[in-house]
């Protein structure tokens, strides 16, 4: 008999339920989105985000219970998000937890979303070696840290403003491209001439990064050129990104000789970042450990996977929210 973590994410405006085994294998998933929810306000609205989680949260733990046929008898422990995150979206995530933690007679851990995202590269696979050089860049997050094992995180920088994800939905909002922004300059930037010349934000220090002045640059830049062309405007916007994202992660390889790196969050599922960061892989000779294109944004198979680290090691977490929680 298989035993199963029930992996639940409510963090921000994603309705994720996961079903996982011990080794990161996901029997079942799902993920109701509210992309329109909060499409006419050009963000997440807090309030309707909270309004819909709990619309969707039940229903969704049913149907991916009975999608996969998993039995009550074979979930060891239900694992959530804690933080960081919104609020109210932590509190619907934990206070269901609660209730099925209660109803069903089973342990349940609360779990921090970055650290979930660090697990991503495992799932379906085991990939990560240790010591490791962890680049998450999220809509929320962007942070480079070196790992000696599962537990230890040494925080190398992080941004002082802006996330790469949040400069890449604010850049698509400007030309137009709606939610969600990420895939879509994207897509534009690889079919655009990378010409412009965009400031690259603190490339030639240390690990601390920072992506409004580049946000910035691009708004003024389009104040400039009413007539820009959208493809080279992204493009020139993401090789900005990348220069900046290749060159701290290869001075950080250089210095700190990690066993593998891993690059995680939302933007982790860009193909042209995924293609930068194999390429310095393969330049310095690390091995580059990238999670599952679907679960590289946030999910609740990775919160799962994290749960069973706690479960394993017979580690207690508590159930409130933590919504400015760190690594
Ligand atoms: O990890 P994630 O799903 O949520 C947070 O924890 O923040 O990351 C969401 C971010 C958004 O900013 C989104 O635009 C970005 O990841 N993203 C992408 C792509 N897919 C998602 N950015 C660039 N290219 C993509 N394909
Ligand atoms: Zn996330």
């Amino acid at each position: 008999m298989t035993d199963f973590v029930l992996g639940i994410e409510t963090s921000c405006d994603d309705t994720a339920i996961a079903l996982v085994d011990r080794d990161g294998n996901v029997a079942g998933a799902k993920t109701v989105a509210q992309f329109d929810i909060h499409a006419e306000f050009g963000g997440v609205y807090p309030e309707l985000a909270s309004r819909a989680h709990l619309e969707a949260i039940l229903p969704t733990v049913d149907s991916v219970l009975g999608a996969t046929g998993v039995l009550l008898a074979d979930i060891k422990a239900i694992g959530v998000t804690r933080g960081p995150g919104l609020i109210g979206s932590l509190l619907v995530g934990l206070s269901t937890v609660q209730a099925l933690s209660f109803a069903w007679g089973k342990p349940a851990i609360g779990i921090n979303h970055l650290r979930g995202h660090l697990r991503s590269v495992d799932l379906e696979e085991k990939r990560l070696t240790y010591p490791a050089l962890v680049l998450l860049v999220s809509g929320g997050h962007t942070l480079l840290a070196y790992s000696k094992d599962k537990w230890s995180f040494e925080l190398l920088g992080t941004t002082r403003d802006d996330s790469v994800g949040e400069s890449y939905d604010k850049v698509a909002r400007m030309l137009g491209l709606g939610m969600p922004g990420g895939p879509a300059v994207d897509i534009c930037a690889k079919q655009g001439n990378p010409a412009i010349r965009f400031p690259k934000p603190m490339i030639k220090e240390g690990y601390e990064f920072s992506f409004s002045g580049l946000k910035s640059s691009v708004a003024r830049h389009l104040e400039n050129n009413p007539d820009f062309d959208v493809n080279d405007v992204s493009a020139s916007f993401v090789a900005s990104c990348l220069a900046v994202l290749s060159t701290k992660v290869t001075r950080a390889i250089k210095e700190y000789k990690p066993a593998s790196f891993a690059v995680v969050g939302g933007v982790a599922a860009s193909p042209q970042v995924r293609q930068a960061m194999q390429d310095i892989a393969t330049k310095e000779g690390v091995c580059l450990c990238l999670p599952p294109l679907k679960w590289a944004t946030d999910n609740a198979a990775m919160i799962a996977l994290a749960t069973w680290d706690y479960l394993d090691q017979d580690i207690q977490t508590g159930l409130e929210p933590k919504p400015n929680l760190r690594l």
